[in-house]
């Protein structure tokens, strides 16, 4: 039998990580894992972590690697969430990150990276234009695409908002934070040996989707 594959997801905020991520996990029956749909969602259920990560959120500084790490050796455990196939999206996203997660698994590693890429003006405008689901920040939209029934999510009824870290102040503190310390994971990846493929995020988000499962086909 096919083994699932283990797909990590690079590119800046707003190249459309969580967008892509939702539709892989569909279409290869994976696990899609982002960590800050899941800080968030603590966050929102008011747990101690879930409010200190906030604190980093809001503010648009990334979540201490410790923290993050408690996080994903959870759901990486043997019968956890992402035992099997995955996708992961927004981690790693610092080298120490992407070296514990190397650590973490083993013998079966990832078996593909892909790096969306879109340039900074683009993203600048997506992130200003995008709304989210209160209850899952998961559904996402924007004003150019927004639900069909007003600002009430299609998927599970919630409101439909913009996310707390999408101001200008916030977006750019988020840039300048992954050309410092996200960048350099691809040099990480390709001096590691791992498949990295760069896919031209720009265009529907049906031809990047289909892009980027042509990258994760030829590594199968
Ligand atoms: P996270 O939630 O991961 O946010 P982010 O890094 O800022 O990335 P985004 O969610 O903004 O971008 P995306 O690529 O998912 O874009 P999307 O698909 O929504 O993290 C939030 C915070 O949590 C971090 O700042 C940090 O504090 C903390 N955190 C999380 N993980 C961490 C970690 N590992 N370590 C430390 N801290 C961590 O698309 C954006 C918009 O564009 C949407 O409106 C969408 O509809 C639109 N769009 C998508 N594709 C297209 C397209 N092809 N054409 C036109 N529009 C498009
Ligand atoms: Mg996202």
């Amino acid at each position: 039998m096919q083994t699932r594959p283990r797909v990590v997801l690079l590119g800046k905020q707003g190249a459309g990580k969580g967008t892509q991520a939702v539709r892989l996990a569909d279409h290869y029956s994976i696990a899609h894992l982002s960590t800050g749909d899941l800080f968030r969602a603590q966050a929102k259920q008011g747990t101690a972590f879930g409010l200190e990560a906030k604190r980093y959120m809001d503010g648009g500084d990334l979540v201490p690697d410790e923290i993050v790490f408690g996080v994903i050796e959870e759901c990486l455990a043997p019968g956890g969430q992402l035992s099997d196939g995955f996708v992961l999206d927004g981690f790693p996203r610092t080298r120490a990150q992407a070296e514990e997660l190397e650590r973490v698994l083993g013998d079966r590693p990832i078996d593909v990276v892909v790096h969306i890429d879109v340039p900074r003006e683009v993203v600048v405008e997506r992130l200003s234009a995008r709304r989210v689901c209160v209850k899952n920040s998961g559904h996402i939209y924007s004003v150019a695409k927004p639900p069909s029934q007003g600002w009430v999510c299609d998927t599970c009824g919630g409101d439909v908002i913009q996310r707390e870290d999408d101001t200008p102040e916030a977006i750019n503190k988020r840039l300048d934070t992954y050309e410092r310390d996200t960048r350099p994971i691809r040099e990480f990846y390709a001096s590691s040996g791992r498949p990295l493929v760069t896919i031209d995020g720009l265009g529907d988000t049906d031809e990047v989707f289909a892009r980027i499962c042509s990258a994760i086909d030829a590594t199968l």
